[in-house]
């Protein structure tokens, strides 16, 4: 399945690229609650995979094991499209996928050439059956849906990024160093950005946005006039 494939030509899709903490996901499911669209983490699904390697005892080098987590994936995973839950089958996984752990381990399962193959066709086909949706990853608007009509890539410094995650562990109840998480910022954008498979850069046709000085409402404001100017809806509505 491509993109240009008839059943994902009529679907508007916004791409929202960008680093951990770049305020991506917070903008994204704003944007699509503001749109009536559908909103989807694509950083979700890479989770999901790592976990189920996790719980299973085994690493990305199990090639077997990563085509038939895949296609397990494929049939069973599920994003609300409102509140973000995410499902595997009938048991959440909303939280599971979300501790340092795992998004440790997300970053790694998410180097390998197969994984990304794989989940290319899944990442599409979240979107089916719905008028429009706003998604969100490291290379949404460069690979998965390269003919997006508006494609962001968000940033933000490493600091104000390592504030938000603070706060967003703190709510967790856990208490990381300010540094260190600096530190693990730097290393997984190194990682993200180097790998050879789909690394995460903008699109060459990528709107940039830096959201340190910025509000999420701000952030959202600017990609509706952006959606307004290129026809994507009718004119802004205001809040
Ligand atoms: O956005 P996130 O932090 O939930 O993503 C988890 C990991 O998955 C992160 O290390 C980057 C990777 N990822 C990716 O490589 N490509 C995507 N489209 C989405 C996420």
């Amino acid at each position: 399945m491509t993109y240009s494939d008839s059943a994902l030509d009529t679907v508007k899709v916004i791409t929202i690229d960008g680093p951990a903490g770049s305020g991506k996901s917070t903008v994204s499911r704003m944007l699509a609650h503001k749109l009536g669209w559908i909103y989807v983490t694509t950083g979700a699904i890479y989770r999901t995979l790592a976990l189920m390697l996790f719980e299973a005892g085994t690493g990305v080098q199990d090639r077997g094991s990563i085509e038939r987590f895949v296609a397990f994936l494929s049939e069973r995973y599920r994003q609300d499209p409102r509140s973000g839950r995410v499902f595997l089958g009938d048991r959440e996984i909303t939280h599971e996928i979300r501790t340092p752990f795992v998004s440790e381990q997300a970053s790694l399962v998410a180097q390998d050439e197969l994984v990304r193959r794989r989940l290319l066709p899944v990442q599409r086909k979240v979107v089916l059956d719905c008028n429009g949706a706003v998604v969100d990853g490291r290379d949404m608007g460069t690979v998965v849906f390269p003919d997006a009509p508006l494609k962001i890539f968000l940033t933000a410094s490493p600091e104000q990024r390592a504030r938000r995650r603070l706060e967003e562990l703190r709510s967790q109840n856990l208490e990381p160093s300010f540094e260190e998480l600096v530190r693990e910022i730097h290393d997984r954008d190194a990682r993200d950005a180097n790998r050879v498979v789909a690394p995460m850069r903008p699109a060459d046709d990528a709107v940039l946005l830096d959201s340190t000085e910025l509000e999420p409402a701000a952030v959202v404001r600017a990609v509706l006039k952006l959606c307004a100017d290129r026809g994507l809806i009718p004119g802004l509505q205001e809040s």
